[in-house]
């Protein structure tokens, strides 16, 4: 698939990843944290859970962590000076991009870290430890990680995950003990997450069906289109094999 065209489609979404405003509230309530609590959006795509953590938590200030330059775009004077976008890695490696790993001990700590479906790029326990030093006395994590909900997954469930080894929820719980952290909440990302996803991405779809008919994209946006289509029908055939795992976690 053609990455230009992948990012292009996604840049002008709504959301890159399934996640809702109760998402947030969930895991803020399940990490405790308060007002005035300085958080880290760990991978935020375009931001578009920026607003739900800032009312969830009153007087929230918020760091949003991005490796695609468009993204931080797509973030930056949008909100006011509570909100900053910043462009770097949230691991210890530079990102996919070669942005250099983000500054923790100059951006923290953070009470809350926020990480919907950006984990997988690290993996849970590098994340987690990584993580750990950035956090605030008391701070924790939240995070969706993609899953298998079986150990005899079918053909097609393992296909979904693009060649990805994905394993199953204990797996996710492991690495987060592993990580030395204590699990304080964890559920199935609900299905209305994957459903605002796929929403958002329909109607950029229909966006960009109507640029190519105009000329102005072509086959590798096309392929791009048809793949995100294949993904939300194969979703809903699959989603008792396959989905994501959230986990709100806390340093033992
Ligand atoms: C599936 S998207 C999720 C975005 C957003 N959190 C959401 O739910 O819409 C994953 C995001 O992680 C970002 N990402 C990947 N590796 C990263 C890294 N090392 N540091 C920061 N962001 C990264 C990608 O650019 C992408 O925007």
């Amino acid at each position: 698939m053609d990455m230009a065209a992948f990012l292009r489609f996604h840049e002008g979404a709504a959301r890159q990843g399934p996640g809702t405003a109760e998402d947030v509230g969930w895991a803020v309530a399940a990490a405790g944290t308060g007002k005035g609590a300085k958080v880290l959006d760990a991978g935020a795509g375009v931001g578009c859970d920026i607003r739900a953590l800032r009312e969830a938590i009153p007087e929230a200030e918020v760091v949003a962590l991005e490796v695609h330059e468009a993204f931080i775009e797509a973030i930056s004077g949008r909100y006011g000076p509570e909100v900053t976008a910043i462009h770097g890695s949230m691991g210890p490696e530079p990102g996919f991009d070669g942005s250099a790993p983000a500054d923790f001990a100059k951006l923290g700590p953070f009470d809350l870290i926020w990480c919907a479906g950006a984990i997988y790029f690290l993996g849970v326990e590098t994340a987690l430890t990584h993580w750990r030093r950035a956090l605030a006395e008391g701070g924790a994590v939240a995070f969706t990680a993609p899953v298998m909900f079986t150990d005899t997954p079918s053909q097609e469930a393992v296909a979904f995950w693009q060649g990805d080894p994905v394993g199953m929820v204990d797996e996710v719980r492991q690495a987060v003990t592993a990580a030395g952290y204590q699990i304080l909440a964890e559920r199935p990302e609900p299905e209305a997450g994957w459903e605002a996803y796929f929403a958002a991405q329909k109607d950029r779809i229909a966006a960009l069906r109507a640029e190519i008919a105009a000329g102005r994209e072509g086959a590798e946006m096309a392929e791009v289109l048809d793949q995100a289509e294949r993904e939300a029908q194969q979703w809903r055939t699959l989603k008792r094999e396959v989905g994501y795992y959230a986990v709100v976690a806390r340093p033992e």
